[in-house]
């Protein structure tokens, strides 16, 4: 198993970096919104995926700011154009130093979910902050998703059984499902203060825009799943189920959490 399960040269990328900026990029923005990021701020957005969020903040810094959108694969945002003062930089996070210090903004978005070092991460994401800077993590909380409306228990009971075995293969890839009600006390552990926590969740109906992400997801790791004990009629009945208006489940809920580097927080190396 890769460490990062949905890599991003996969085809499948396009389709789930379009679902997460038309469901989640108004909730981001909104929250990012809230730290005040304003005019000649300085921005990171790590794993930006495909570089909207970094548009947006740059747009709201202007040309006095400067945005950096790191990814380990940038080649989705670099297919869009962007305004000067955003930098795309092929990065990883876990293991490249730093691209910068005294951010007054470090954003990262269903990122370090992703990743088993994802305290460490978060450790040196502190690090990249100005005294007084801000950190926004935004994660899924992956453990609450129940289906709202099926046509029978039988469709409810398979859409349960595959997705439930998406999410042990994410486990078993070093990713943690839970991990977005587990932010905010990580990010307290790390010395962050005026710590706030926002939850969005909506319901996902078959056919709608949002439940192709099960889709996209579900596509690009399908041989993992069939490996895994899931039979063929089985993914046909789920991927059927995601074109069914009669079918409703609760998307991934979102935890936004922002917090500020206190003045006195020790550097990570
Ligand atoms: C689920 S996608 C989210 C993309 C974007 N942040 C969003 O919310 O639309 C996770 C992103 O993290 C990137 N990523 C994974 N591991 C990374 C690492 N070690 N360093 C930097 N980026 C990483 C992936 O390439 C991918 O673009």
């Amino acid at each position: 198993m890769p460490d990062y399960l949905f890599d991003n040269v996969a085809p499948e990328t396009a389709g789930r970096f379009s679902v997460l900026e038309e469901c989640y990029d108004p909730v981001s923005t909104y929250q990012l919104a809230l730290t005040g990021v304003t005019s000649g701020w300085r921005c990171l957005e790590v794993g930006g995926g495909g570089g909207s969020l970094g548009d947006w903040l740059g747009a709201q810094v202007g040309p006095d700011g400067e945005v950096t959108v790191t990814d380990l694969e940038p080649r989705w945002a670099a297919s869009r154009s962007h305004p000067a003062q955003v930098r795309l930089l092929q990065h990883d996070i876990v293991r490249d130093p730093l691209p910068g210090r005294d951010y007054d903004l470090v954003h990262a978005r269903l990122v370090l979910l992703h990743l088993p070092e994802r305290l460490s991460v978060l450790r040196r994401l502190v690090s990249a902050l100005r005294p007084g800077g801000w950190l926004v993590l935004e994660e899924f909380d992956c453990g609450w998703t129940p289906v709202l409306a099926a046509p029978d228990e039988e469709t409810a009971r398979v859409f349960e059984h595959v997705h439930a075995t998406l999410l042990g293969l994410v486990e078993q890839a070093g990713g943690d499902p839970l991990w977005g009600r587990r932010v905010f006390g990580a990010m307290r552990q790390a010395g962050l203060t005026d710590l706030t926590a926002t939850t969005y969740a909506e319901a996902w109906a078959g056919g709608g825009a949002g439940i192709a992400l099960h889709r996209h997801n579900t596509d690009q790791i399908a041989d993992a799943l069939a490996a895994a004990g899931i039979t063929d009629e089985e993914l046909a009945r789920f991927r059927a189920l995601l074109t069914d208006p009669a079918f409703v489940v609760n998307s991934y809920p979102m935890v936004s959490v922002r917090g500020r580097r206190p003045a006195e927080t020790q550097e990570a190396p």
